[in-house]
């Protein structure tokens, strides 16, 4: 049987129009049994449309692990490395995310208590909600009436040490119905957006660059950002912004005498524009919560001066100043028309290109919803390619 490549179903929500080449539904192959020649055909389809959905599939950890792994061979470690901060046993994301013992490249993540599971005899899992990282929250009372927010938009990515995963898996073993939720923007734009519950929302950081005016996409193709060291560490005291598009500039990251013992040499200054393998295209890559500083090349020779930012170049290390241009440039591209909320459904796996969008948990669960999914990504065994110098010339 051949592959067979369909359209995801898009809420009312989205503009289909922005999402004629993002995700697709495959059929008539098996993602655990994939033969050198599909999953070549995988991976193509991959890089082109940026996620994958299979439906009602049944996939091992073992599968999950060489699937994820085949996209880049000579990955092994979680994308996380070990997931601990230093000298600690908590991990650095979420405080209750279980490994699978016989697979540790494999994440349990969720919600509530599961019981053996794959080897874990008892799991306490954590939906992380808003509550607990953003300045501000829907109030009890609206979250009754099932109000909520995106959690944090990000990459799947350590940013210190270790390079970006190149694709995330992600799969749906027990999930949860319920009520739709409303997901809140607060940010005085009125914005807000039906999502299932739970759902995973995405965007394309394709489309993130696409829709930027002239002026700002110059700015993007010249531009680095330099991430903090141990950035999760640095960023936990702080909070997000309502938007969970990165953090309110309060002063309350850690200094960085009080992190973690960490080199000048492993911390990451990343392009924010990527290079898609496949397609050529440029995505705006930036994990807008680890962000430090931001470094602007000059305008290339021949380049209109006339209303460019920083024609000379740049070096901006105002962590406030820094923030506002990245969510500048960050934020039309999460509008409700352009977030892919995936509707969870068990036995749904959704392999996603993580360098080539953003992504968010959303909403919350009570206790004694159980919600079980498998999470993997791998660090990469290169780092992400930034535009090229015909791509500066034609941008800048
Ligand atoms: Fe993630």
């Amino acid at each position: 049987m051949a592959i067979e490549l369909t359209p995801l179903p898009l809420p009312a929500s989205a503009d289909a129009s922005k999402f004629a080449d993002f995700g697709r539904e495959v059929k008539g192959v098996h993602p655990g049994t994939l033969t050198p020649e599909q999953f070549i055909e995988i991976q193509d389809a991959l890089y082109k449309h940026d996620a994958l959905l299979f439906r009602d599939i049944t996939l091992t950890p073992e599968q999950q692990y060489a699937l994820t792994k085949a996209f880049d061979p000579q990955s092994e470690s979680y994308g996380h490395g070990n997931n601990k901060t230093q000298g600690t046993k908590q991990s650095i994301l979420h405080p209750d995310l279980k490994t699978i013992p016989r697979q540790p490249q494999v994440q349990l993540i969720g919600n509530g208590t599961v019981y053996n599971h794959e080897g874990l005899a008892e799991a306490k899992l954590k939906h992380p909600n808003h509550t607990t990282f953003h300045k501000t929250h829907v109030s009890d009372e609206d979250a009754a009436k099932g109000a909520t927010r995106f959690y944090r938009w990000h990459i799947d990515a350590a940013l210190y040490d270790l390079a970006p995963p190149k694709v995330t898996t992600l799969y749906g073993i027990t999930v949860p119905g319920g009520p739709e939720q409303i997901c809140r923007y607060d940010d005085g734009t009125g914005d807000e957006l039906t999502v299932p519950l739970g759902t995973t929302a995405f965007v394309s950081g394709k489309t993130m660059f696409d829709i930027l005016p002239a002026d700002l996409k110059s700015l993007a193709v010249r531009s680095k950002v330099r991430y903090a060291p141990h950035p999760y560490v640095w960023m936990a005291p702080s909070h997000a912004l309502p938007t969970g598009l990165g953090i309110e500039s309060e002063g309350l990251e850690l200094p960085y005498s009080e992190l973690p013992a960490w080199e000048e040499s492993k911390l990451e200054t990343l392009p924010i524009l990527w290079k898609n393998p496949v397609t050529g295209n440029l995505h705006f890559q930036v994990h807008p919560c680890g962000v430090a500083e931001l470094l602007v090349d000059p305008l290339p020779a021949g380049a209109k001066r006339e209303g460019a930012l920083y024609p000379d170049g740049a070096h901006l290390k105002d962590l406030k100043q820094v923030r506002e241009i990245i969510y500048k440039m960050q934020r039309p591209a999460i509008a409700p028309e352009l977030v892919y909320p995936h509707d969870w459904r068990e036995k749904d796996l959704v392999l996603f290109h993580n360098r080539g969008v953003l992504h968010s948990v959303v909403g919350s669960f009570s206790k004694d919803q159980v919600r079980a999914f498998h999470q993997c990504n791998l660090a990469a065994s290169d780092v992400p390619v930034g535009p090229s110098e015909e791509d500066v010339k034609l941008w800048a």
